[in-house]
């Protein structure tokens, strides 16, 4: 789906005439934000392509002063560091005046525990990126542009290093940066959802979820240069076809990585509102289908392979994409590879357990992958039940029945040989090993293969992982994920346990969201369960500073918030079916909304004083039909519903497992109040 269509050059943005897509990058983005309000406050996307730094740490001092647009680096001041205020990405220039010759180091971190005359780690190999040199050679005035190819994709802190024999004085002013990310957008602010509660930390983080993708989004020849470049970096990778591309972080890989997807499109679909960036990532991967039909674990040029469950994430994907757009065309052009793709992985399924045996064992970071691995089991069940949707849209009902038996039988392997009753979670293999993981439990649940009073367990389990800043995954011990606990949050929501997942958000989101040394303005690819920005380190990772910091694996909380909180979540093409099923938790009031090609869709809560009624306005295109769970308050089971005016008496049904009152919303404004009847 390409958003407005609109071809500007040039726009309006934060009241001052700017060239603001990027580069030679047709420019396709809307124009304004679909919903204007005071929660615009929250975006921490820039109002203008060219950013400037917000403050100065001077070396040695914890003091910080504002930038007036210059600093002056000499033997007495060697070192300068330049604060953007929040995650930034692009090509840095600058101008200087010089009395003499000196060289100035120029240096880039996210995190600014590693801020130094040296950059963080991201070229992929062991060795350090170290730091670009502007080479001053006699007194005068310059100015200075990063090369594309040096192009940096993720950053906060700026360090610039002074070194002269002559002891010269060295004025840098004008320091810009030119924004990279979200290159076919002109205003940078233009969301196409929303989202506000009573809780200013969940807020907070909904907005870094959003911000990080639009990072995470980049012009197409900016990936990471393969083979990894030593002792510095390159971005001049060619991702893909087309102009815009989702990869998985902003400063790293810079690769399309279709797990992470998982993650990264519920959460930009419901916030940004951006699917050209998911279409040409998806379409790279079927385009580097190997004969096989296997599809590869990561985008060109990394190009990695061997990940059954990568394989199939982007099966996942493209059901993502395709309910969200709609964009059948998309589906049609790929469908004998998608088949292909699907029959690839069904092969690996054992005949006589019925449990698929996976061979491909690249996997997201869990230190074990192989055998009937179990959350290899509920990706391929979540394959295999969006699969049965896709084959019917193309208008194959007998392959969707095909599937559709397919994921019935493999779901009764799952819970005969991978469901551990005694303890009431999933082991992570059919060995009878006392290991019980996040992602497998988390996916079951999120994926549908459990029965209440198993979610209910699981989400209690669950638990059990946490400490004080997060839930520590079993299968990758001492780290906390907060890719997988993207999916612990669903799983409590849908668990009907809003207070645990809206305490692991803030536990873990809101932990990095606050730190000193964060980007406070994003989500973070993992870290230690001590706190240390750290992950994966010696084991894969060479060294702790190549962690990335603006990561849309961990973005999470954004679709989690709009569909569990708010309550609106796509059900059906483009959200010709939609469901609304809010969850109060402790908040008082919240409201949210995105767009699809239909239109916008909105919806806000408020609890009533009495605590025992709340009333809700929704607004959906006409034409389009929800199904609403509306929660309980109190201990009744009776409520009185007026709906625009009209009011009848509603019962406590159970609906997907949890219990609510149950009842359609066709398209339109509606204005509703739901009162609990006291002692029913
Ligand atoms: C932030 O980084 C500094 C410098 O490495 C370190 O001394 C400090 O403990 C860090 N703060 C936190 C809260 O980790
Ligand atoms: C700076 O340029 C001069 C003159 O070209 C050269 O001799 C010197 O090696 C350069 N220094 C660095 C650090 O590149
Ligand atoms: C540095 O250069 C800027 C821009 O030309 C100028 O405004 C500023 O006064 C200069 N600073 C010093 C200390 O000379
Ligand atoms: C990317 O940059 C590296 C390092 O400068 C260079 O070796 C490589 O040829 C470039 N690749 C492309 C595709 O331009
Ligand atoms: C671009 O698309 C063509 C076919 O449409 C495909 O063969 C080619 O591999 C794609 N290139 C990249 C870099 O994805
Ligand atoms: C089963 O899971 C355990 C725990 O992760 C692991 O140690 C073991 O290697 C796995 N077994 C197989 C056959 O993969
Ligand atoms: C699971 O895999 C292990 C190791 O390959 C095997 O020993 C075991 O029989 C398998 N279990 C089932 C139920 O297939
Ligand atoms: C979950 O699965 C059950 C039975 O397999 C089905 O009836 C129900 O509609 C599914 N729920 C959702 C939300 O897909
Ligand atoms: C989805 O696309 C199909 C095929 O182009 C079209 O017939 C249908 O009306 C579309 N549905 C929506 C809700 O836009």
């Amino acid at each position: 789906m390409k958003s407005l269509g609109l071809l500007a050059v040039f726009s309006l943005v934060g009241g001052s005439w700017a060239v603001s897509c990027w580069r030679e990058t047709p420019c396709t983005g809307p124009l304004e934000p679909a919903f204007p309000g005071d929660w615009d406050s929250y975006n921490y996307a820039p109002s203008s392509r060219s950013v400037k730094p917000k403050t100065v740490l001077s070396s040695g001092a914890l003091s910080s002063t504002v930038y007036d647009g210059s600093v002056v680096l000499s033997a007495g001041i060697p070192r300068v560091v330049l604060d953007f205020g929040l995650e930034v990405g692009g090509i840095t220039s600058l101008r200087y005046t010089s009395d003499g010759a000196a060289v100035i180091g120029l240096a880039w971190t996210e995190a600014k525990n590693w801020v130094g005359s040296d950059s963080d780690y991201s070229n992929g190999g062991s060795t350090p990126d170290g730091h670009l040199t502007l080479n001053i050679t006699e007194p005068g005035s310059g100015t200075y542009e990063v090369p594309l190819e040096k192009l940096r994709g993720g950053f906060r802190y700026l360090t610039l290093s002074y070194s002269s024999s002559t002891g010269a004085v060295v004025n840098v002013s004008d320091v810009l940066i030119e924004i990279g990310f979200q290159p076919t957008w002109s205003n940078l602010r233009a969301y196409q959802g929303y989202f506000r509660s009573s809780d200013e930390t969940l807020n907070k983080i909904w907005y870094a979820g959003a911000y990080t993708l639009q990072t995470n989004t980049v012009p197409i020849k900016t990936g990471r240069a393969i083979p990894m470049v030593r002792n510095s970096w390159s971005n001049n990778g060619t991702l893909g076809n087309g102009s815009t591309i989702i990869v998985d972080g902003a400063k790293r890989d810079r690769a399309v990585w279709p797990g992470d997807m998982g993650v990264a499109v519920p959460s930009a679909f419901y916030s940004v509102g951006e699917l050209e960036s998911v279409a040409n990532a998806l379409q790279v991967m079927y385009d580097y289908q190997n004969g096989d039909g296997s599809l590869p674990e990561a985008g060109p040029p990394l190009l990695q392979q061997d990940s059954d469950t990568y394989h199939m994430w982007t099966l996942i994907g493209t059901y993502n994409y395709v309910l969200y757009g709609n964009d059948t065309n998309f589906l049609a052009h790929n469908w004998d590879r998608y088949r292909r793709a699907i029959e690839y992985v069904y092969g690996k399924v054992d005949e006589k357990s019925g449990l698929l045996s996976v061979t491909g064992t690249r996997d997201w970071a869990r230190w074990g992958q192989g055998s009937n691995n179990s959350e290899a089991n509920m990706i391929l069940y979540r394959t295999l039940a969006t699969g049965s949707y896709l084959a019917v849209l193309v208008g194959d009902n007998a392959l969707s029945g095909i599937y559709t038996d397919r994921a019935a039988a493999l779901l009764t392997a799952i819970n005969t040989y991978l469901w551990d009753s005694s303890y009431g979670a999933f082991r992570d293999n059919a060995t009878d090993v006392r290991l019980y993981p996040q992602d497998a439990n988390s996916l079951a649940v999120v994926f549908n293969i459990t029965s209440a009073e198993q979610d209910r367990s699981i989400s209690s389990r669950l638990v059990e992982n946490w400490n004080d800043i997060g839930a520590v995954s079993p299968e990758l011990p001492g780290h906390i994920s907060p890719f997988i606990s993207s999916f612990e949050i669903q799983s409590h929501f849908l668990a009907g346990n809003a207070p645990r997942a809206l305490d692991l958000i803030r536990r873990s989101w809101g932990w990095y969201l606050n730190h000193p040394n964060g980007t406070g303005s994003t989500v973070i690819e993992g870290y230690l369960e001590d706190g240390s920005f750290a992950y994966r380190f010696n084991r894969g990772y060479p060294h702790a500073s190549y962690t990335s910091h603006a990561h849309g694996w961990s973005a999470g909380p954004t679709s989690a918030l709009t569909n569990h909180v708010v309550g609106l979540t796509v059900t059906g093409p483009a959200g010709q079916t939609w469901s609304f099923a809010p969850q109060f938790g402790d908040l008082e009031f919240a409201e949210g909304g995105f767009t699809t090609a239909l239109g916008k869709f909105q919806a806000s809560w408020a609890i009533g004083n009495a605590g025992k009624s709340y009333s809700f306005n929704i607004a959906t295109p006409a034409g389009t039909e929800g199904s609403a769970l509306l929660p309980r308050v109190s201990g009744s089971r009776e409520a009185k519903i007026t709906i625009d005016g009209e009011t009848g008496i509603y019962e406590v049904r159970t609906v997907n497992k949890l219990e609510g009152y149950a009842l359609t919303i066709h398209g339109g404004t509606h204005s509703v109040l739901v009162q609990e009847i006291v002692g029913t």
